[in-house]
């Protein structure tokens, strides 16, 4: 049924309710990480394609905006159901395309789906408001206004390689859903994981143009979608580089971001230490640390440092490592490229160089980086400041609760952390005082349950996602003022 996306290898763009292939015949192949063999080649699209789609999905946006909302939800559930049951095939690819092991790939197709069903029920028990004149002083009750919700238009959505489906959806669904037309510019590779997604959407019934999709290299591209006209507002999840780049030459228009993190678990001398261990080491070594919201450093109070360290070591040596084609459930994978691991290495060399003491790990096959620990951290390191975005963790000691406060505001980015500890006090105390968008008490950092509000400040985004969240962030209040007569 999916076949329509491909023809032999190649995978075509959904635009205007049809697969085309692009005029230029200009491919990009898309490699595993795995092994480097052909995952399959989608088309480079050229500017003046890049324009049609988004013309075309602007034209499209004037009737979407009219079709009553319980039919946008109605098309909603049935593409969720389509990817319920595509999950396999999907995760399949998925698996291939960016190295994420099969029990992940599948889970992150069927998340997805409730996702998907959830933007559905909330779009559809969202009301708008009717306020009164007279609280206001001087005012009598003369005028009322009548607060409605409107889309904004075309919907950029520019979409990360880790979770190339999720992260396109949430942002399709609440943007669908609140009545605009999107322009989906995935990941170069996680592209075809995500024209599967398009595919789901389109088979459950999305009107043509309210969908488009446009593949190529954000470098070649990018910049021309995002400065267009016809762009109400970019949706766009990735690098905090990117992401400044883009807000940078983008004027008067409306940006939503998730951009990089660099989330500390503060472990505290109370903490049950064996709940710690298993939520960062998870938060820290899932997909190889490839998420924006994976435990990046660890800051611990030096009477519980060696026992921490202790109890880690044990766990990571019990940690998959390897290819995710030959076992359903590994943690630790081949990262995305070449670049991203020799990024890696060269923050691990450098800690190395000053000092850090390895725990364990530290060594590479390939793009693989096998599960590290660093004790001993220090702040003049890089690694005590920088995403990896890899399986490297760093421990940095520290005497006191301030000290713990200050070295985790002092970055640059402020996503999520966590505070591990018996006492409420002392983590509402360090909670109240963490310069980020969610503070996790005795708990990994992460984005779910996905009605939550999911935001960074600082370098770590702009705006706010979450599946309410999201659909005001791509929707306006509509004021319509009723003047009575006195
Ligand atoms: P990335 O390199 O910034 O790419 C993200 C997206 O931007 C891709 O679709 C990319 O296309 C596109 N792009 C590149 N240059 C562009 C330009 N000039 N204009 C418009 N789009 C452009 O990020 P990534 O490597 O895919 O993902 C890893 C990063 O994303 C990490 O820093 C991670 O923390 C962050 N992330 C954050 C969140 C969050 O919610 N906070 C979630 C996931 C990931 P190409 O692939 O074609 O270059
Ligand atoms: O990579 C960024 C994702 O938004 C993280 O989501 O916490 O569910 O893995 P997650």
């Amino acid at each position: 049924m999916f076949s329509d996306i491909r023809n032999e290898n190649i995978y075509k763009n959904l635009v205007n309710g049809q697969w085309i292939e692009t005029n230029t015949k200009k491919l990009i192949d898309i490699k595993s990480p795995i092994d480097q063999s052909l995952v399959g080649s989608i088309q480079a699209m050229s500017k003046e394609e890049v324009d049609a789609a988004i013309q075309n999905a602007s034209e499209a946006q004037l009737s979407w905006r009219n079709v009553p909302l319980n039919e946008r939800a109605d098309i909603l559930y049935k593409a969720a159901d389509i990817l319920d049951k595509k999950a396999e095939e999907i995760a399949n690819i998925m698996v291939r395309e960016v190295a994420k092991d099969k029990k992940s790939a599948v889970s992150e197709v069927t998340r997805t789906a409730d996702y998907i069903r959830f933007t559905a029920d909330a779009a559809k028990s969202m009301e708008g408001e009717s306020i009164p004149s007279d609280p206001f002083p001087g005012f009598n009750r003369s005028k009322i206004s009548v607060v409605t919700r409107e889309p904004l238009g075309v919907i950029l959505a520019i979409s990360p390689f880790n979770y190339p489906v999720n992260l396109s959806a949430s942002k399709i669904a609440p943007a669908v859903v609140a009545g605009n037309s999107v322009v989906l510019k995935p990941a170069t590779q996680g592209s075809i994981s995500a024209l599967y997604l398009a595919k789901a959407f389109q088979q459950a019934g999305l009107p043509a143009g309210v969908l488009n999709t446009v593949t190529g290299r954000g470098s070649e591209i990018g910049d021309y979608a995002v400065t267009h006209d016809h762009v109400d507002f970019i949706n766009f999840t990735g690098s905090t580089e990117v992401g400044k780049h883009i807000s940078q030459i983008t004027a008067m228009k409306p940006l939503l971001m998730e951009l990089g993190g660099k989330d500390a678990a503060i472990v505290l001398e109370d903490a049950d230490l064996d709940l710690t261990v298993k939520n960062i080491i998870a938060g820290a070594y899932s997909y190889s640390g490839q998420r924006c919201t994976a435990v990046k450093r660890i800051l611990v109070m030096e009477s519980v440092a060696d026992e921490l360290i202790s109890k880690l070591k044990t766990k990571i040596e019990a940690l998959k490592v390897g290819n995710p084609l030959e076992q359903d459930q590994v943690d630790v994978v081949p990262l995305i490229d070449t670049k991203a691991a020799d990024f890696v290495e060269e923050l691990m060399r450098e800690a190395e160089e000053k000092g850090a003491k390895l725990i364990i790990g530290g060594n590479r096959e390939g793009n693989l980086i096998y599960p590290t620990l660093y004790d001993e951290v220090t702040i003049d390191m890089r690694l005590a400041w920088e995403e990896p975005f890899g399986p490297v963790l760093p421990i940095i000691r520290i005497s006191d609760r301030d000290a713990a406060i200050k070295i985790a505001n002092a970055s640059e980015y402020g996503l999520q952390s966590s505070v591990f500890t018996k006492d409420i006090n002392a983590a509402f105390y360090i909670a109240s005082k963490l310069e980020v968008g969610t503070v996790q008490v005795n708990n990994k950092t992460e984005r779910g349950p996905d009605h939550f509000p999911f935001l960074g400040v600082k370098s770590s985004g702009i705006g706010t996602q979450g599946i309410r969240y999201s659909i005001e962030a791509m929707s306006r209040p509509k004021a319509i003022v009723i003047n009575l007569a006195d």
